[in-house]
């Protein structure tokens, strides 16, 4: 599409996957639950869980559905649970997988809801890291890319609803 320039190809990002998916098998978090925020980490989560598969790992994978944006490109502040998880995390070693870390919120609330509930571990995994926004300082224990401070699409990432399915990352030209 010509108003989108490629900022990660489809194959920038399967080459990462398997590196990012070593680093997950090498910190030995056993009985691993996978949390997939959706809606935009549900491509990057389905990807992960079979890299993760291929590094010898049984992850089980749930999903929590939690809103943060109405549809444009800035952040509202506000984090609420559209639908929650269906398993007990107490005890767990939870991977919390979302698409971006821009402003912090969504994956500080998310960490807080999990600890919260006595896991025995949370760490986060973002496909990408944007740093420029950041209102909430969280650790992350992996990262795919870090991003530009540019408001990207595609790979389960939308802009007002569209553009998931593309299978690169790209940013939209204004
Ligand atoms: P945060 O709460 O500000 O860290 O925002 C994280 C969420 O905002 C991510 O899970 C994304 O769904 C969304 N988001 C942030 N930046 C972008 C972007 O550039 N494109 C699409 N979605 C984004
Ligand atoms: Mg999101």
């Amino acid at each position: 599409m010509k108003n989108i320039d490629i900022i990660f190809s489809a194959s920038d990002i399967s080459g990462r996957m398997k590196g990012l998916a070593k680093e997950i098998a090498l910190a030995g978090l056993d009985n691993l639950l996978v949390v997939s925020i959706l809606k935009g980490s549900f491509v990057f989560a389905a990807d992960l869980i079979r890299a993760l598969h291929e590094e010898g790992q049984q992850p089980e994978v749930e999903f929590l559905f939690l809103s943060s944006y109405k549809g444009g490109t800035k952040s509202t502040g506000f984090v609420e649970i559209l639908r929650d998880i269906d398993t007990d995390v107490s005890g767990r070693n939870v991977l919390v997988v979302d698409d971006i870390l821009e402003s912090g919120r969504t994956l500080d609330f998310a960490k807080n809801l999990f600890e919260g509930r006595n896991a025995r571990s949370v760490n986060i995994c973002v496909l990408l890291d944007k740093p420029v926004e950041r209102v909430k300082e969280v650790k992350v224990s992996f990262t795919g890319f870090d991003c530009p401070d540019l408001f990207v699409i595609g790979y389960g990432m939308d802009y007002a609803h569209k553009y998931r399915e593309l299978p690169y990352i790209g940013a939209l030209n204004p």
